[in-house]
């Protein structure tokens, strides 16, 4: 019995069950019909009365310990098995890198561009009213001004519209907020128009300065700055006179470079001029105290200039093909 014990002991202690085949020798040579353990447990039958005490409790600790030790060992192998096989040498799928739209970034360089020249950042809702849009802004009703800036009216509520221009924050600005004022104001605005320049929706980028004694000529200082730090020393700039019913005088900005054969190709960018003493007054300034610039800049017309993009409306079809390249 002694023998027995000690070889069903050091079978389970050497045991290195690490295959299925391990498993089923072990299982075989101890735990089997004709294994070890079942030996020992017919010799004990025969022992005498005696002795069974001496060799039960050990025979029952080995036969458990062996069966455990089968056991877990299967156990491991199933789990191990079940595990999807994973290489994790293999280089992981790559994923496409992001980049800010061109729109995205003109807006906020022209943003901070301001911003370092005291500029704070005034905002107003898409969805305008008439009153914000047009009326405030000088637009007499019925006015031909206001036929070119065609938009979209909501139904059942023509006083609601989306907004032709962002000018409308210059209203909510001063409505809002005592002078001295100095706001850009980016955005979003709509129109009813559709070609290779013109989309339903673009961007522009507001300005209004308020103050005591602000002059023309401080407009031009404003704009030569940011012609210079947006496109560079080498471009010329001109005003033009123009008409917009919320400034007087008015004036349109342009752009130029210098051709190879000397000529000038010049290009608009801007509108521009000096608030006009009925707005102030729509908004409860007193124009015989303050006066006051403003100007309005288009977002797409500079991101189609500086990337070099001949149709607008690549910049609202959302493909990453084409937005991935600036
Ligand atoms: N709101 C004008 C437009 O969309 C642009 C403009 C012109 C804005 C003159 C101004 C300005 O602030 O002073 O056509």
């Amino acid at each position: 019995m002694e023998t027995l014990l000690k070889e069903i002991a050091q079978r389970t202690q050497e045991a290195k069950l690490t295959t299925k085949a391990d498993c089923e020798n072990f299982k075989r040579d101890v735990l089997g019909k004709n294994g070890l353990i079942q030996t020992a447990m017919d010799a004990f039958r025969d022992l005498p009365g005696s002795e069974k005490p001496k060799w039960g409790s050990e025979l029952n600790r080995l036969k458990t310990e062996a069966n455990t030790l089968y056991q877990t060992a299967l156990d491991n192998l199933d789990s191990e098995v079940k595990l999807p096989w994973t290489d994790i040498t293999l280089p992981s799928i790559p994923l496409p890198k992001g980049s800010l739209h061109p729109l995205t970034q003109v807006e906020s360089d022209l943003t901070a561009l301001f911003n370092r020249i005291g500029f704070r950042v005034a905002t107003g809702p898409e969805i305008e009213d008439d009153w914000h849009n047009f009326t405030a802004l000088n637009f007499p009703e019925n006015h031909p001004a206001r036929d070119m800036q065609d938009t979209f009216f909501m139904k059942g509520n023509p006083d609601r519209l989306l907004r032709t221009h962002t000018s409308g924050v210059q209203i909510r600005t001063m409505l809002s907020q005592q002078p001295p004022i100095r706001v850009v104001a980016p955005g979003r605005v709509y129109r009813c128009d559709n070609d290779a320049t013109h989309s339903p929706v673009f961007h522009q980028i507001e300005g209004l300065v308020i103050d005591k004694d602000v002059s023309f000529a401080d407009m031009k200082e404003v704009l030569y700055y940011f012609v210079d730090q947006f496109f560079g020393k080498e471009f010329e700039v001109r005003f033009r006179p123009s008409f917009f019913p919320f400034t007087e005088p008015s004036a349109e900005m342009d752009i130029g470079r210098r051709k190879a054969n000397g000529e000038i190709a010049w290009m608009e960018i801007l509108g521009c001029g000096m608030v006009d003493p009925a707005v102030l007054e729509n908004c409860n300034i007193d124009p015989e105290e303050y006066s006051g610039y403003a100007f309005g800049i288009g977002i797409d017309r500079l991101a189609m200039l500086r990337y070099q993009i001949p149709d607008i409306r690549l910049l609202y079809e959302n493909d990453v093909r084409f937005s991935g390249q600036f």
